[in-house]
């Protein structure tokens, strides 16, 4: 897709990224999920949530005309909350996401990024070059660890 950004989160994001994430659940992720799990993460994953969560973490946007279509979050060289727009699936800006925030890891020196994916995030971080490292079980179900080496660093 052309002329997407990425950017920092702002405050003023909160509402638009609930929308998009409660947005891929009830229509992407249900396919692999409870649906009272799906529930479980809608509730969770609100303004004020994203807004809380961005003094733990920091939270990347993805933008195209103004508008966010993508959101990934890290922790040094932990990844957190991938979510692109359902309308946008397919079109290089989950990989974007990726790129960026592993590119922001290697620059403070790490050798290698980790994420936990779902059923359904499992077979894009395969595509973009992770490897499986182990499962574990969260209270939002099973979650694949994986990792892809930064080069470099
Ligand atoms: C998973 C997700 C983030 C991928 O974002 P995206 O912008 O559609 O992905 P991209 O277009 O950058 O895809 C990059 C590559 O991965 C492939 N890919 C994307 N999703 C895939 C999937 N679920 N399984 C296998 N391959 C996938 C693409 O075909 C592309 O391959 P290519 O190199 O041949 O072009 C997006 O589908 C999504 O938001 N899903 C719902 C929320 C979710 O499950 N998030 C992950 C939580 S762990």
């Amino acid at each position: 897709m052309t002329e997407v950004t990425v950017r920092d989160f702002r405050p003023e994001d909160g509402e638009a990224l609930s929308a998009l994430v409660v947005r891929c659940l009830r229509e992407v992720n249900s396919r692999d999920y409870p649906a009272e799990l799906i529930d479980r993460m809608c509730d969770h994953f609100t303004a004020d949530r994203f807004r809380e969560l961005s003094a733990e973490r920091r939270i990347y946007v993805a933008e195209h005309h103004g508008r966010p279509v993508g959101t990934v979050s890290r922790d040094g060289n932990k990844v957190y909350t991938m979510f692109v727009d359902p309308d946008a699936h397919g079109r290089g800006i989950g990989r974007r996401l990726m790129r960026h925030v592993e590119e922001l890891a290697r620059a403070e020196g790490h050798t290698f990024m980790e994420t936990g994916a779902s059923h359904t995030g499992h077979g894009f971080y395969h595509r973009i070059g992770y490897t499986d490292v182990r499962v574990s079980d969260t209270v939002f179900g099973v979650n694949h660890i994986l990792r892809r080496p930064l080069s470099g660093a």
